[in-house]
Formats: structure tokens, sequence, C-alpha cells
């Protein structure tokens, strides 16, 4: 793995943006201020999920509204950041923060599908509910935390402590 980074980091590409002037913070910004639509958005359906924003609203409305923006969002994200971790593949992949990033993105998309595969197939029953049922609270929950806890390994991630 680490002969690959290495190679992948030599590549003209990877040097290109790395030491580029303006390429680098046109992608960082581009990653940060996605960031704002991203997670901006997620966190406001999660909140409804969990009963605490746009109570009365209907769930079903919410999520046909939203995730256009959200999905976008993630889209953006991960291409900004696959070029992020392109421009010096070694540095990201000895960062822990990054690592656990990744980890915690995976379990974000796990919770996500198991929502939308069980207790969202039933939103019918519990679209204009107050207080959703309680998966629907936890999937909400979870995402809420797991979608945090990436955003501050992100910004964690400038860090070197434990490199
Ligand atoms: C989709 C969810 C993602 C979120 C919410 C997210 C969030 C963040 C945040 C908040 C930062 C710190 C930006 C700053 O303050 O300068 C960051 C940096 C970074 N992200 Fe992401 N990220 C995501 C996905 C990814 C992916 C999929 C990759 C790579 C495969 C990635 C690679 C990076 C890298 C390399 C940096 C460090 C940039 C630096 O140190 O200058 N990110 N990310």
């Amino acid at each position: 793995m680490v002969e690959f980074f290495q190679w992948l980091e030599a590549t003209g590409g990877s040097v290109a943006i790395r030491e580029s002037i303006l390429l680098y913070p046109i992608i960082e910004s581009t990653h940060v201020l996605t960031l704002c639509l991203f997670f901006g958005f997620i966190a406001l359906m999660d909140l409804r999920l969990v009963g605490i924003a746009l109570r009365g609203v209907p769930v079903s409305q919410i999520t046909s509204r939203i995730q256009p923006f959200g999905v976008a969002g993630f889209v953006i994200m991960v291409i900004s950041g696959a070029l992020l971790f392109y421009s010096s593949p070694m540095r990201a992949y000895g960062n822990i923060f990054f690592r656990v990033k990744l980890v915690l993105i995976a379990l974000a998309g796990i919770n996500a599908l198991l929502f939308h595969k069980t207790i969202f197939k039933s939103v019918d029953d519990w679209n204009d509910a107050l207080q959703p049922p309680p998966r629907a609270r936890l999937a909400g929950l979870l995402s809420l935390v797991f979608w945090s806890g990436v955003v501050i390994c992100g910004r964690m991630q400038a860090y070197k402590w434990f490199d």
C-alpha cells in the first residue's frame, strides 16, 4: 500500500496540485464550501427525525426536497476530497484522523442505507408525527454523530499530532 501511495505522490498530477498556487486552494475551498451544503441539509433532515426541528412538516416532504441537494453535496465532497488526497496521499494515509474519518463515512452510509431499507418504508404511518418512532430517531441521532465526527476528523487532519 505504501509503495502505491509513494508512486501516486510522484505522479505529474499529484505534484501539479500539490505545488499549484491556485488549484489546491480552489479544491480545498470547494471541499469546505460544499460541506455547508451537504452537512447543512443532512443535519436539517436528521433534526426532523430526532423530533427537534421542522416538527409537524411531513418527513417524506423533507426527504424528497432535501435529498437531491444532500446527494449532490456528497458527490462533490467525495470528488474534491479524492483530489485533496491525491495531492498528498502519503500525508493523508499516515494520518489517524483521515483513517477514522473514512470509517465514520462508511458507518454513516450504512446507517442511511438501513434507515431507507427499513423504518423509512413505513413513513406513511408516521409522516406527520411530531416525534417519529424510536428507530427513526435513532437513525437521525446516529447520522448526526457520525457526520459531526467526519467534520471534526476532517478539520483535525491538518494537525500532525500522531504522525
Ligand atoms: C463526504 C464527506 C466528507 C466530509 C464531511 C469532509 C470534511 C472535511 C473537512 C471539514 C475538512 C477540513 C477542511 C479544512 O478545514 O481545511 C476536510 C479535509 C480533508 N478531506 Fe474531507 N470530507 C469528506 C470526504 C472526504 C473524502 C472522501 C476524502 C478522500 C478520499 C477527503 C479528503 C480530505 C483531505 C485530504 C483533507 C485535508 C486537507 C488538508 O489538510 O489541507 N474528504 N474534509
